[in-house]
């Protein structure tokens, strides 16, 4: 069976592409656990430091679940077949920083695994929305949860109850997208951001990153609290020494993710 995730990298950024274009990069069985496989060899690889994930072909970025699954499945494969280590999870937790690269349609797990990485830059021809209702279906991979907290509850209510999908533009207006890029020049500036970042303190990333995913779950008075702790924390590593003492210094920081 060929691989349907492509690796590859360029200096610290490693880029995973989805290889299933003449099925619109759809989300199967094997892209799931080929992708977490990739997901753990990057995990303790130091040479590796920003993640992006994006899809192939010019179409499409993931246009969801693989339907053809769903067919004959009883509610008991379908609860194995979303058995923990779940791929929207893994992402939120992975201690470097995970860019989607949405290149066209982003659509139900498309989205769902778009809204678990920690940035979405989109080119503006992506579309982007839940379309499980016209399936008898409702989101399974965190949309219901995810997509109102980064959109609000009536955007969310709207793309979920309707199924319609919106032009990126549209999605950039309502939150869910951070950047736009026009087509030709998605992959560079993505590329600039993800090896801007991937030039940073991993140490540093993994404690930013942990931060602010904490506020999805602890309410205000105590993320401040678990942010203030993380802040201190900081001061035990060699990179924050190094940081203060290079700008101070005036010169370059040398990380040493330690
Ligand atoms: N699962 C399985 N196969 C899919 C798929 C999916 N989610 N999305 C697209 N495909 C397949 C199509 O069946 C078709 O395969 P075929 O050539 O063997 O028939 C191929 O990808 C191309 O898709 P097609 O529908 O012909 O492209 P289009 O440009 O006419 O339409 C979409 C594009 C995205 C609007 C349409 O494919 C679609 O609605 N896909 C399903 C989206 C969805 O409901 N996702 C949520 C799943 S829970």
């Amino acid at each position: 069976m060929s691989s349907v995730i492509l690796s590859e990298r360029q200096g610290r950024v490693a880029i995973l592409t989805i290889n299933r274009p003449d099925k619109l990069n759809a989300l199967n069985d094997q892209v799931r656990d080929e992708m977490l496989a990739e997901l753990a060899k990057i995990e303790n690889d130091d040479t590796v430091g920003v993640v992006v994930i994006t899809g192939a072909g010019e179409k499409s970025f993931i246009a969801g679940a693989d339907i053809s699954e769903f067919e004959g499945r009883s509610p008991f494969d379908q609860r194995h077949a979303m058995r923990s280590p779940r791929i929207f999870d893994i992402m939120g937790a992975f201690p470097k920083p995970v860019i989607a690269m949405v290149n066209g349609f982003c659509l139900g797990g498309g989205c769902e695994l778009a809204m678990s990485c920690d940035l979405i830059v989109a080119s503006d021809k992506a579309r982007f929305g839940q379309p499980e209702i016209n399936l008898g279906l409702i989101p399974g991979g965190g949309g219901t949860q995810r997509l109102p907290r980064r959109v609000g509850l009536g955007q969310a209510m709207r793309l979920i109850l309707s199924g319609d999908m919106v032009p990126a533009a549209e999605a950039k207006d309502m939150g869910l997208v951070d950047l736009v890029f026009a087509p030709e020049e998605l992959r560079a500036k993505t590329m600039e951001l993800a090896t801007r970042i991937a030039s940073k303190s991993p140490l540093t990333l993994r404690v930013a990153k942990e931060a602010v995913r904490a506020s999805y779950r602890l309410p205000i008075e105590e993320g401040t609290l678990y942010e203030r702790d993380l802040f201190c924390l900081c001061f035990a590593s060699d990179d924050k020494k190094e940081g203060v003492a290079a700008f101070l210094g005036k010169r370059q920081p040398e990380w040493t993710g330690r």
